[in-house]
């Protein structure tokens, strides 16, 4: 039988650094938990188990991840150094397996850099990087090929200080060993805390093979402690999204300008204008143009599609040569056919609109069905809302509904209707016919206007 894989991961942290409430892990990297971009790696590595520490903030962090089944939730109740952490695993550690040991503010590390990892037949190895900057990792200590210690930054002298090769405290170890070193920890040191890091020195001690594997992508393990970390690496994930999508073909106005929190699709043909931030899964098809400071999230945008300037789409769904905004707003189960004309101040929720229908100024949609090549008058509102239930407009095809209309739901519109400006509609409207429901203009001859009184 191959040896297995266990893999331990230490997210019992708090962000004390952050002076944040919430749980380090659950802090979003374009758009999601730390802990999620760890986890979608470990899925790949195929482990045999998967041990996950937490502690305070550990319903936060359990809810959020309700759909890991295969994650095995380890307490740890009182929050006394990372080696401490693993030792509240170790019990349910198998004797004769290897245990990766992965830190859960390191979220970035790569498959390909733990495959070669678990490639190493020592008895204990460490994953290290050179830093430009190692302050506040811990220091490695090598004596010829074999790792000997250590030593964190509180400990270190002035001249260990200097070294520059740093434990990304991402680390490998037979798990016979690792329980044997654990059971040897104490808290004798500066931090006065269970160091993982001094099992280096207690392996060597008995007799251990122990090795450091050095990674070259010093990105990939960044730990990630205060939130200027957090934004440094959040940066760095954007730049490499971003290269990738315009290796693609997508034209990206300014890379520096635009997020992807979540996962961009992008067909042939696509422009995105500078200051827009996609967020969940967002789908554009080819020819699509996104203009400045647009906010899209969880949609999906049909081929040859324009978004112009300063819109905000969430949830919705838009055909093929639509055009929208600028400054549009589309919401939830907004459902564009193609060729739709949404313009300015338009605010859509749950509405479908048919082929070629247009709504070009100041108009709120909500909870319509609007049939094809109807047009939609400026300062027209859906009235779906009674102040307790939500009511439904039909409205359709070819209706022109003139301007300052209230469509005061539920309510139809037949087929070809026209409503007159400025209607309130509480009543059907048969098709082809016109409506009027306004007050009738009169006329008043010889009108005079009031006058300023004389004091
Ligand atoms: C740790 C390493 C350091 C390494 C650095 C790499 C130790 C003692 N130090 O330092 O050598 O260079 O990571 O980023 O291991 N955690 C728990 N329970 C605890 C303490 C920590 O689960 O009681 C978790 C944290 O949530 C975090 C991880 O362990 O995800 C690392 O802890 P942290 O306090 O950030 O260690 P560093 O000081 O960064
Ligand atoms: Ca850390």
């Amino acid at each position: 039988m191959p040896e297995q894989i266990e893999i331990c991961v230490l997210a019992a942290g708090v962000g004390s650094r952050m002076k944040s409430d919430k749980p380090k892990v659950l802090q979003t990297l374009a758009g999601r938990p730390l802990l999620d971009h760890l986890l979608a790696t470990i899925r790949e590595l195929e482990p045999d188990a998967v041990h996950v520490v937490i502690g305070q903030g550990a319903d936060q962090v359990q809810a959020a991840f309700s759909s890991h089944a295969d994650i095995h939730w380890v307490h740890q109740r009182e929050r006394l150094g990372t080696g401490h952490a693993v030792q509240q695993a170790a019990p349910h550690l198998q004797d004769d397996s290897r245990t990766l040991i992965l830190l859960g503010d390191a979220p970035l590390i790569s498959t390909q850099t733990l495959d070669g990892l678990l490639q190493s037949t020592a008895d204990l190895t460490v994953l290290t990087v050179e830093m430009d900057d190692p302050f506040n990792y811990g220091r490695i200590i090598r004596e010829a090929d074999q790792l000997v210690a250590i030593i964190e930054e509180k400990d270190a002298s002035p001249a260990q200080r200097l070294i520059r090769e740093i434990n990304t405290g991402v680390m490998c170890v037979r798990t016979r060993l690792l329980k044997d070193c654990l059971s040897k920890l104490t808290n004798d040191n500066a931090q006065g805390e269970y160091l993982l890091t001094d099992i280096v020195q207690l392996a060597n001690q008995s007799g251990a093979s122990v090795s450091a594997h050095k990674s070259h992508d010093p990105v990939e393990v960044t730990g990630i402690n205060t939130f200027a970390q957090l934004a440094a690496l959040e940066r760095q994930v954007q730049k490499n999204i971003v290269k990738e999508l315009m290796d693609a073909g997508v034209q990206i106005m300014d890379p520096a300008r635009c997020d992807v929190r979540g996962k961009l699709t992008a067909g042939r043909g696509v422009f995105i204008d500078i200051n827009v931030i996609f967020e969940g899964e967002v789908i554009l098809g080819d020819n699509v143009s996104i203009g400045p400071n647009c906010v899209i999230k969880d949609c999906s945008i049909g081929s040859g599609t324009v978004v112009k300037a300063n819109s905000v789409l969430e949830g919705a769904q838009v055909a093929d040569n639509c055009s929208v905004g600028p400054f549009a707003r589309l919401r939830p189960g907004a459902d564009l056919a193609e060729g739709v004309g949404i313009g300015n101040f338009v605010e859509v929720k749950k509405s479908t609109l048919g082929k070629g229908a247009k709504a070009s100024h100041l108009a709120y949609l909500g909870d319509a069905t609007i049939g094809a090549g109807v047009n939609i008058g400026a300062g027209t509102i859906t009235c779906n809302y009674d102040g307790v239930n939500k009511w439904q407009t039909e409205i359709g095809e070819g209706v022109f509904v003139g301007s300052n209309t209230s469509l005061v739901a539920p309510v139809k519109i037949g087929a070809g209707a026209t409503i007159g400006a400025g209607s309130t509609i509480t009543r059907e409207v048969d098709p082809d016919v016109l409506a009027v429901g306004r007050a009738k203009q009169i006329t008043i001859s010889n009108w005079q206007r009031p006058f300023k009184k004389k004091d």
